[in-house]
C-alpha cells in the first residue's frame, strides 16, 4: 500500500445525517489510472458518498485520502460531474467550458484550442451563445460533462452523469469517456444506476448495499475495449451484478 499505487484511500468511511447512517464503515482503495464503476440501490448513500470525496460533506468518521493526503479539491487537480445539471446560468455554452481553464490561468490559445474540440465532441457548436435555461436538461449536462472533460483532471468523479440523457447520446458518450481514460490515463469514479452502463465501462464495478451502505462487492471486469455487451461474458457479469442488486 502506497500513496504511489493508490489515487484514493477510503478508510472506515461513516456518515450519518442526524440519526439517518447513510455510509457505514466503507473501505477500499482505487488504483491510479483505474476506471471504477459504484452502483448501488437508490438512495443508499452514493452522491452522499462523492460529495465526501469532493468535501462538500464532512465525513462524520473515516477518512479520504487522495495521493495520500486529505482530499482537497483546491490542491488535487480533479473534476466532478452532479447528478443535476449545474452548468453557471449566467454564462453562456462557450463560457462555461472556458470557465474552469480561464480560473486555471491556462494560455489563451490553449483554451482556445481544447474548448473548440469539447465544444465538438459535445455536438454543442449550434449552442455555443446559448444560455443553459435555453437548453433541454441532456443538452445542459453535456456542457458540464465538456467542462469537467476540458480541463484534463487526474481524478475524475461522475455522478450518474447520463441519467439524462436519450440512449443514443449516452452510447456515444460512453465511448468518449473511455476515450478519455485512455488518453489521459485519469483516474474516474463513476457512479450509476444502470448495471450495463457499469459492465460496459468499468475496470472494477463496486456494489453498494442498502443503506447504511457499505461495499458488498468489488468485481474486476475483465473484458477486452471495444466491450460486445451481447458477448456471453458481458451477460454473466451483468446477471451477477443484477442478481446482488435484486436482494434488496
Ligand atoms: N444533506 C442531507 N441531509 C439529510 N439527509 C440527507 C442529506 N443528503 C442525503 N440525505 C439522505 O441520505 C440518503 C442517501 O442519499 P444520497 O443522495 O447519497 O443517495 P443516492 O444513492 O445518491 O440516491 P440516488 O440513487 O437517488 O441518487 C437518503 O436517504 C437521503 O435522503
Ligand atoms: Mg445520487
Amino acid at each position: 500500500m502506497s500513496e504511489k499505487e493508490y489515487k484514493v484511500e477510503v478508510k472506515n468511511l461513516c456518515k450519518s445525517f442526524g440519526t439517518l447512517e447513510v455510509l457505514k464503515d466503507c473501505s477500499f482503495n482505487i488504483k491510479r489510472g483505474e476506471f471504477v464503476c459504484v452502483v448501488g440501490p437508490t438512495g443508499c448513500g452514493k452522491t452522499t458518498f462523492l460529495n465526501t470525496l469532493t468535501c462538500l460533506t464532512e465525513p462524520t468518521s473515516g477518512e479520504i485520502l487522495v495521493d495520500g493526503e486529505p482530499a482537497n479539491p483546491e490542491k488535487h487537480n480533479l473534476s466532478f460531474v452532479f447528478q443535476e445539471p449545474s452548468a453557471v446560468p449566467w454564462l453562456t455554452v462557450e463560457q462555461n467550458i472556458r470557465f474552469g481553464l480561464e480560473i486555471k490561468k491556462k494560455p489563451k490559445e490553449y483554451i482556445d484550442e481544447r474548448v473548440e474540440n469539447i465544444i465538438s465532441m459535445m455536438a454543442l457548436s449550434k449552442y455555443r451563445d446559448r444560455y443553459p435555461h435555453e437548453l433541454s436538461t441532456s443538452a445542459e449536462q453535456k456542457i458540464v460533462i465538456g467542462r469537467a472533460f476540458a480541463m484534463n483532471p487526474d481524478l475524475l468523479l461522475m455522478d450518474e452523469p447520463y441519467g439524462q440523457m436519450d440512449i443514443k447520446t449516452r452510447f456515444y458518450l460512453e465511448d468518449e469517456v473511455v476515450r478519455l481514460w485512455e488518453t489521459l490515463g485519469c483516474t474516474i469514479v463513476f457512479i450509476t444506476h444502470n448495471v450495463e452502463e457499469a459492465v460496459y465501462l468499468a475496470e472494477r464495478v463496486l456494489i453498494l448495499s442498502q443503506k447504511p451502505a457499505s461495499i458488498k462487492e468489488s468485481i474486476a471486469i475483465d473484458l477486452p475495449r471495444p466491450r460486445d455487451i451481447a458477448s456471453k461474458k458481458f451477460i454473466e457479469y451483468r446477471t451477477h451484478i443484477v442478481d446482488m442488486i435484486k436482494w434488496w
